[in-house]
């Protein structure tokens, strides 16, 4: 075992903390801890360095992030863990588009993993999603997020908005035939959420590009499905589903949904990454800030906690990334350890210690 103060020649990987808004500096302190023991199992040194990004500094500088955090982050870090944004005193889209919208374009992370699982002593919330182990793959650069739009005004006597989706061959292909290498490795299943029926110009040319690029994995079987019935086939039958290829907004909207599959939004992870390479993948829960909870001690870390275990497969550390998943099936087992949302009533700190503690257990 590798001692952080000591060994040399241990790997040592460089993390960008943003906890950000609400429950994000709740859920990101428990987790730093079970992220630094964890890789220690791969013999991976874990330097960590806290970044004030999100509403106060907004509130204090007029910024939520420096101009430059993209370059930051990719001179600074291997990866980073986020929180979440959004406060009640400020607007949503000022505490979206001032941080984690930006910092995913500007870091070109096109690919947003979103997988969900069931996990035992986690109430079933929908019945017959008791083994549910789907990944929602989300389009993560453009699409209905492409921030194309504009107010047209006061000349018309009504107000007019203008909100452009963009969806590019380039972009579409990516994703699709990152779903498609997912796939592979998972029980080789993809569908592809489409609206083609009604949006008949970019989503025919998601149904093109995935006709296009399916020859090329035949070991993989794949559907185009109508968002709308995929989503009422999420909650009847989820084990149907094994990677779902999904544009922006809807992939947005389909991993809250996945999420409950899974105990609820306390339960998702998320990995904000670049499977071509060049930038630091960027780990966070699939939930927001919550407002409602935030300050009270009792959000779920789970979320965030899984997140870090995507983290440590994609730097290379599994052994680490596979402790983090057995304590935290560990804890969730314990009904002393599970927090309000999954109807117990341990804190975000009782829930992380007993995850921590867990990881001793496997520690070598
Ligand atoms: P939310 O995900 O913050 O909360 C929805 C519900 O789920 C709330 O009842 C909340 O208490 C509960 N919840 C979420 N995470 C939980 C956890 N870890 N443990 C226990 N309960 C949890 O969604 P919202 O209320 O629609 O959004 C609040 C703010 O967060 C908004 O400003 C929104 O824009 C922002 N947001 C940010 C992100 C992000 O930073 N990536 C994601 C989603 C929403
Ligand atoms: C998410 C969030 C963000 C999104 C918000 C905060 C802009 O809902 O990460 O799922 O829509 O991508
Ligand atoms: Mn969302």
């Amino acid at each position: 075992m590798s001692d952080p103060e000591n060994n040399g020649s241990s790997k040592r990987v460089r993390v960008a903390a943003i906890p950000g808004d609400g429950i994000g500096p709740e859920v990101v302190s428990a987790t730093i801890p079970v992220l630094r023991r964890a890789a220690e199992l791969d013999g991976v040194v874990v330097d960590v360095h806290e970044l004030d990004w999100g509403g106060d500094r907004y509130l204090r500088a007029g910024e939520a992030m420096p101009a430059d955090a993209g370059d930051q982050l990719r001179r600074d870090a291997d990866a980073a863990l986020f929180g979440a944004v959004g406060r009640p005193d400020i607007p949503h889209k000022v505490s979206s588009w001032g941080l984690i919208l930006p910092l995913r374009r500007e870091l070109g992370l096109y690919a947003n993993v979103r997988p969900i699982r069931a996990w035992e002593g986690v109430p079933a919330v929908v019945a017959g999603a008791g083994d549910v182990d789907l990944v929602v793959l989300r389009e993560n650069s453009e699409g209905e997020y492409a921030d194309i739009g504009g107010r047209i005004t006061p000349t018309l006597g009504s107000q007019v908005a203008v909100e452009v989706a963009v969806h590019t061959r380039e972009g579409i292909e990516r994703i699709v035939r990152h779903g498609f290498e997912l796939a592979r490795r998972r029980r080789r299943q993809l569908t592809v959420a489409t609206k083609s029926n009604a949006l008949r110009h970019g989503y025919t040319l998601w149904d093109e590009v995935v006709a296009d690029v399916a020859p090329q994995f035949a070991e993989v079987s794949f559907e185009l499905v109508l968002v709308d019935a995929l989503a009422a086939r999420m909650v009847q039958r989820p084990r149907t589903l094994d990677v779902v290829v999904a544009s922006n907004l809807f992939g947005d909207i389909l991993s809250d949904l996945a999420s409950v599959l899974g105990g609820g939004l306390g339960m998702a992870p998320s990995a904000n990454v670049r499977p071509s390479g060049g930038a630091p993948g960027l780990y966070e829960p699939v939930h927001g800030s919550a407002p409602d909870i935030a300050g009270q001690g009792v959000a779920n870390p789970t979320a965030c906690l899984l997140s870090a275990a995507m983290l440590l497969e994609d730097l290379d550390a599994p052994v680490g990334a596979a402790a983090i998943r057995a304590a935290v099936g560990t804890a969730l087992a314990d009904a002393h350890a599970r927090t309000p949302d999954l109807g117990g009533e341990a804190t975000t700190v009782v829930f992380a210690d007993r995850v921590l503690r867990a990881l001793e257990g496997v520690a070598v």
